[in-house]
């Protein structure tokens, strides 16, 4: 499959090039790996098949999607919501707080969170309940994220000494499985984020990676818009460090001019 074949596909499912361009090696090679186990005779039969054929066209998206992760992706963010977001929701002294980590991979993202938790509890002591959803698209991700065992190369931005605390070494140290206290709160379950996101209101949602970076404006738009409306009034929505909300994304503003942290403004009190 050459890069114009690849280009027409991403066009065909209103994929972004942009998105794809760097990582579409690994992603090809998954592709031809497919395609000939299937049968197909060559790509472009294969592309006819997938516009005839709905079942073939959400299996291709599944095949499409890339896992790329780490604990602690972009250190800063963790501290930020270690220091300023974290307790900016708990001064509005809730019972339970909603977070929902959609398009979370192997789950590196939920159970850095859950680890960062875990120390402010261990800080503060009583803190409110917290309940976190993680989805994904593909359901392969989420048995990998419940088994929660992980490579020594996704934990390079995690500081060595919590290591012993949160992780079991497997392998000779090669692989670390999750700690089961860090497990509970977490509930897994497949979800695409281009459907309709349901009718839980969440204090923090992590769209991280995913949507912005890897769809076109024509599904990234309304499927963002709403997303957004089921956060919270004043709750939180972080994307990547590298992405970008679409210009006109209401009603958002940055937190405190963090570039990938925003707070949805609280119509009601205007
Ligand atoms: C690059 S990973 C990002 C993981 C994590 N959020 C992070 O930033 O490290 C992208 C994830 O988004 C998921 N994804 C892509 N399209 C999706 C969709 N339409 N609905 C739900 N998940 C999706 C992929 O399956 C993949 O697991």
């Amino acid at each position: 499959m050459d890069d114009i074949q690849f280009r027409k596909l991403l066009e065909t499912l209103d994929l972004s090039w942009e998105g794809y361009r760097k990582v579409r090696k690994g992603v090809k090679k998954r592709l031809r790996r497919y395609i000939k186990k299937q049968g197909y005779s060559n790509f472009d039969t294969y592309m006819q098949e997938i516009h005839l054929n709905p079942r073939l066209k959400a299996e291709c998206l599944r095949l499409m999607t890339v896992s790329i992760s780490r604990f602690f992706r972009d250190q800063n963010l963790w501290q930020i919501l270690e220091k300023e977001v974290f307790p900016a929701l708990l001064k509005k002294e809730k019972d339970r707080i909603e977070i929902w980590s959609a398009g979370c991979a192997c789950g590196e993202e939920v159970y850095s969170l859950t680890i960062v938790l875990k120390r402010f509890e261990d800080i503060f002591k009583t803190l409110p309940d917290f309940e976190i959803l993680a989805t994904d698209l593909n359901p392969v991700y989420l048995e990998k994220a419940r088994i929660g065992v992980y490579p020594k190369s996704s934990l390079k931005e995690t500081p060595p000494e919590w290591l012993g605390r949160y992780f079991e070494p497997l392998a000779q140290g090669n692989l670390f499985r999750i700690a089961s206290f860090l497990r509970q709160n977490v509930t897994w379950k497949a979800h695409d984020l281009l459907s309709d996101p349901g009718q839980t209101t969440f204090d923090i949602i992590f769209l991280r990676n995913n949507l912005l970076t890897y769809y076109q404006e024509a599904l990234k738009i309304p499927a963002l818009c709403a997303i957004i409306d089921r956060l919270a009034p004043n709750g939180f929505l972080i994307i990547g460090s590298h992405e970008k909300l679409p210009p006109a994304t209401p009603p958002l503003k940055a937190f405190k001019g963090h570039r990938y942290i925003f707070q949805k403004i609280d119509l009601s009190r205007r």
